[in-house]
């Protein structure tokens, strides 16, 4: 079977550097993909909400199956394109539609989702500019910290936590009164603040029957002790070593069953992988957000641990079979720590040259923002390539990846050296 990964950063290379180990495969694409999934398989070089060039490509190559990483496709209806046109419709696409991305795309949809189907959840309230007084209103009646989201999609800044009454206030009417977030934030929720210890939970469902991957922990901050600004990940672990047996059977039951189950109730056709983020406090679970779609870098450590045909449950995924399969994980932990860009969250440098590469043993370079240029690997992002190791537990497999990464340098590298401190 021909395959096509839509994406680019690590998440994808993960994927593709699995899929790249199935019989069941013949041809891998990975489009527009970086220097590293171009040693899996064969990079397109097409824009991943370029609907029209992913058609063509997708005919040409005779891709048999469509696999999207990313968010911004899926929120863009990229599955309901392959639906709606009579030369793809038949061709399964791993990924929600455009409807069912809202539980990524709108906190609200989201918050009512979890409501309807009595998913444990923040308590919260949301607003328009119509509404603003009432907004001030609902903000006198919590305590600090103030959660406010902006609805939409806002490259991951569309969260803010306040301190402050006033500046809570301030920062509403930013967001629904000046689009501080542009149509992002035309509508505004509000929620309680949840204290507690975060962790990701990976589904993969066709709808009806579902598998849970391994879990994992990523570290959002710039800073070591989860310090600064926040980033797309620097690093994460799997397994969750809090995790107890007791406690993802409470997330099974509480949240991942009815959500699925929640899925049949709306009448909501969804296929493709569902990332719940959670917070656990004091034993008990609550659902931060659902995003459409895999986590990164949490793919580098939930990937590396299936010990299944990976392309195996997605074809499964993809024909609605997915209750005749199950997953099998393997025993070892896995991390991964992420080689930044000097100045990553905010502006950096491209195209520096990266060394070393070659001299990495027993890790395995998850590239995530790198091409080639004049033959050479070089930066291409703010998140460059992330380092992921196995061992008997997280700190042995740590332990690997700082050995290799010592090896490595581009100009301006940076990283966390504190992955896994709180554990
Ligand atoms: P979200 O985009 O909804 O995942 O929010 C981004 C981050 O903000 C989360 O990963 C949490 O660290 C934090 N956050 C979101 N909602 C809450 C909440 N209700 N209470 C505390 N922290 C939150
Ligand atoms: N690592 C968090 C995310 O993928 O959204």
């Amino acid at each position: 079977m021909n395959v096509l990964i839509l994406g680019s950063g690590g998440r994808e290379h993960a994927m593709a550097w699995k899929i790249a180990q199935s019989n069941l495969l013949n041809k891998l694409f990975i489009a527009p993909g970086n220097a590293g999934t171009k040693e899996v398989g064969t990079n397109l070089n097409i824009n991943q909400t370029d609907f029209e060039a992913i058609k063509k490509a997708v005919l040409e190559h005779q891709i048999k199956l469509v696999i999207v990483g990313p968010e911004d496709p899926l929120v863009k209806g990229i599955h309901d394109f392959f639906l709606n046109d009579s030369d793809l419709k038949n061709i399964p696409v791993i990924g929600p539609q455009k409807y069912a991305a809202q539980l990524e795309g709108s906190k609200e949809f989201a918050k009512e989702f979890m409501s309807r189907h009595n998913i444990p959840t923040a308590a919260y309230k949301s607003f328009t500019s119509e509404n603003l007084d009432e907004g001030y209103a609902f903000l006198e009646t919590l305590t600090a910290p103030y959660v406010l989201k902006a609805d939409g999609l806002a490259a991951g800044k569309g969260v803010l936590i306040l301190n402050d009454l006033q500046e809570a206030k301030n920062e509403l009417t930013e967001m629904l009164a000046n689009k501080k977030f542009g149509a992002a934030s035309s509508k505004v929720v509000i929620e309680e603040f949840l204290t507690g210890i975060e962790l990701s939970c990976f589904v993969l469902t066709d709808g009806k029957s579902y598998v849970t991957l391994p879990s994992a922990k990523d570290y959002k901050r710039i800073g070591e002790g989860d310090k600064g600004l926040n980033t797309g990940g620097m690093g994460a672990v799997s397994p969750v070593p809090f995790l107890t047996d007791a406690i993802m059977l409470k997330i099974e039951t509480q949240v991942i069953k009815p959500t699925i189950d929640g899925f049949q109730k709306d009448s909501i056709s969804y296929v493709g992988f569902v990332f719940i983020g959670l917070i656990l406090d004091k034993g008990e679970i609550k659902v931060i957000e659902y995003n459409c779609r895999m986590g990164d870098p949490e793919t580098e450590v939930v990937i590396p641990r299936i010990e299944s045909d990976f392309l195996e449950l997605l074809i499964a995924t993809g024909n609605k079979e997915l209750h005749t399969k199950t997953i099998e994980f393997k025993k070892e932990s896995a991390c991964t720590v992420m080689l930044v860009s000097g100045g990553y969250p905010q502006a950096y440098e491209k195209g520096k040259e990266i060394f070393g590469l070659n001299t990495i043993e027993n890790s395995i370079p998850f590239h995530a923002g790198t091409t080639i240029k004049d033959d050479k690997v070089v930066t291409n992002g703010g998140r460059v390539i992330a380092i992921t190791s196995y061992g008997t537990n997280f700190n042995e497999a740590l332990k690997q990846s700082y050995k290799n990464i010592e090896k490595l340098c581009f100009e301006g590298m940076n990283y966390r050296k504190d992955i896994g401190f709180d554990l």
